[in-house]
């Protein structure tokens, strides 16, 4: 018996550890959306928000207050992209739990023309996309957090973002700025800070160990400066 216990208990742990996906979304590619709106992700997943156009950032909601940041919503920072620009950046969220999860464009009016989502909506009741969308309409104004927060973004290419770790002099110091020491700043955790050949990695551990906020450069960044 112990054997077939063991044998049970490593199916178990091949069929968890197979089944962790990355789900891509991509931000704006023809219209304000994210495709797909409707994203069915499971604990342990991850979902990866491509950002490769215009001005536009990934926050998050909550069904009853449309456009509007949940109490310490992740978000992406603006992040914007000039056409013509050969670069793209990608925010990176870890899901822990299947809770509905409403998401929106805070930039503009993006959220009230659409630009919502929603990452394991309900299986019955009225609260659908088709609803929040519908009530994102009539949100009389969009808001978002003051500092990236809850998951990791990684700019490629030519992109720059003001303030992000390894522009400019910050890549040869390490030292954060903008974004990244506002994210540090707000979960009141100092900044592991590392350069080197791979890039600068800033990573901050929110304050109840539940939220990570992090920035990664990649290394294609430092052969543009
Ligand atoms: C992102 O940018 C990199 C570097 O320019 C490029 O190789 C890659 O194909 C781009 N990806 C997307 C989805 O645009």
């Amino acid at each position: 018996m112990p054997s077939s216990i063991y044998y049970l208990c490593s199916l178990a742990l091949a069929g968890t550890l197979a089944s962790a996906r990355t789900i891509t979304v991509m931000v704006a590619q023809g219209g304000l959306n994210f495709t797909p709106g409707t994203i069915r992700a499971q604990t342990g997943d991850e979902v990866a928000f491509v950002f490769t156009r215009g001005n536009h950032d990934v926050t998050l909601g909550e069904f009853d207050r449309p456009c509007q940041p949940a109490p310490n919503a992740f978000w992406s920072g603006t992040i914007t992209i000039p056409s013509g620009l050969n670069g793209n950046a990608t925010f990176t969220i870890p899901i822990r739990d299947t809770e509905p999860k409403w998401i929106y464009c805070s930039f503009g009016r993006h959220c009230q023309n659409g630009m919502v989502g929603v990452i394991n909506p309900p299986s019955e009741g009225d609260n659908t996309f088709d609803a929040y969308k519908s009530a994102a309409e009539e949100a009389p104004e969009s808001n978002r957090p003051t500092a990236i927060n809850g998951g990791s973004l990684i700019v490629r290419g030519d992109l720059e973002i003001p303030g992000f770790p390894g522009n400019s002099e910050s890549s040869s110091t390490g030292a954060p700025t903008g974004s990244a020491t506002n994210s540090a700043t707000a979960s009141g955790t100092p900044p592991a800070t590392q350069t080197g050949n791979a890039g600068a990695t800033i990573q901050t551990s929110g304050a109840l160990g539940a939220v990570m906020a992090g920035l990664t450069v990649g290394a294609a960044w430092f052969g543009l400066i």
